[in-house]
């Protein structure tokens, strides 16, 4: 007669030979206390990566075959996972630089992945969306809404250096990928040059045909617009955990422009020091302008102007402005897919501040 641990041992190999398994040995790593992203908080600086764009401007070129010359932004948490894991900065969101250099052109496609633009460096180039012609200016925040064709044209005189953001991770996850070239290269231009903009040139005023929820009709948010937002709102008082910060919405519904993926620019003002907290969302942050650091998990990551840095779900974090001039963090996020599935929270840090217990480097 076999003892049960025997008969275990023999039932556990007969379950694994029918593609079955126990649920009893397994519940404690797949449905976790509380959450266990595969990302971990994780730092890139800007030299390198920026260095990195402008070498492959060398060795392709962004036309058929190479599509968009981006370097992506490889979560060491989750590249192992493939395919989805070696583009992925957060669990839900894939990040990169891309570069278009003068005279190119990136050919017209749509796919249900949302993207987001942060422009980093450059002008003179300008992205077509489905018939709208975008100029790209430092600082600008654009979206590519998902399902429009969209493509990239350079006319400019200095190459252009963007960050993307794009919600591939979690649509890889959700079996949901369609992707889709335009017939021609370029998609012809069928509205007015900055039409969004002619359409939404004030805050809080819409016009009267997007009453009934338009699909994202801001398709760029300018620089100016954002840095003067800011201003005024740092002569008040500071959230706690952000500083001063402003959501890029739909102007039409209140709700994030980026539809799946959320995004943000927040001051620092030079010196401040937010207080710590953790939430169930996932963030990616790009250094606009200043620098300081950042305590995630009480590991000191410190920063400059160009860097790109992670928070992975529930990390603690808190942020600190240490130049002489203020910082601007632009930041995405996943917030909108989990505030739809009513998944977020959030929780302040019990004494306010980390205990700082290492300095991360790369
Ligand atoms: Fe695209
Ligand atoms: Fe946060």
């Amino acid at each position: 007669m076999s003892t049960i641990e025997e008969r275990l041992t023999e039932y556990y190999a007969r379950l694994r030979a029918r593609n079955l398994g126990p649920l009893w040995n397994s519940i404690g790593s797949i449905m976790t206390k509380e959450p266990k992203p595969h990302a971990v908080p994780y730092l890139w600086k800007w030299d390198e990566v920026a260095a990195f764009a402008m070498e492959s401007g060398e060795l392709v070129t962004p036309e058929r075959g190479g599509e968009r010359r981006v370097v992506f932004f490889s979560n060491p948490g989750c590249a192992h996972l493939e395919p989805s894991g070696w583009g992925s900065l957060t669990d839900t969101l894939y990040a990169g630089i891309q570069l278009l250099k003068p005279g190119e052109k990136a050919p017209s496609h749509r796919h249900n992945q949302s993207a987001i633009r942060f422009i980093v460096q450059g002008q003179g180039a300008y992205t077509i969306v489905e018939g709208e012609r975008v100029y790209m200016e430092e600082g600008d925040f654009l979206i590519t809404p998902a399902g429009l064709w969209h493509d990239h044209v350079h006319d400019g005189s200095e190459p252009m250096l963007w960050f993307d953001c794009l919600d591939i991770p979690m649509l890889y996850k959700l079996g949901a990928m369609f992707f889709e070239h335009y017939p021609e290269f370029n998609q012809p231009v069928t509205r007015p040059d900055n039409y969004s903009t002619l359409r939404y040139s004030a805050a809080g005023l819409r016009p009267i045909q997007d009453r009934h929820d338009h699909y994202a009709p801001q398709a760029v948010f300018k620089w100016r617009a954002t840095k003067a937002a800011l201003d005024n709102l740092s002569t008040l008082d500071a959230d706690p955990f952000d500083a001063y910060a402003v959501e890029y919405v739909n102007p039409a519904t209140g709700q994030a422009a980026g539809n799946t993926i959320g995004a943000m620019m927040q001051k620092l003002p030079s010196g401040h020091h937010t207080n710590a907290h953790r939430h169930v969302h996932s963030a990616i942050y790009h250094v606009f302008r200043g620098e300081g650091y950042s305590v995630i998990d009480g590991v000191k990551f410190e920063w400059k102007q160009g860097d790109t840095f992670c928070i992975p779900n529930w990390a603690w974090h808190e942020h600190v402005s240490t130049g002489a001039e203020d910082a601007f963090l632009f930041s995405t996020n996943d917030l909108p897919v989990m505030e739809a599935l009513h998944l977020e929270r959030a929780e302040a840090h019990p004494v306010g501040q980390q205990e700082v217990t290492g300095t991360f480097t790369a």
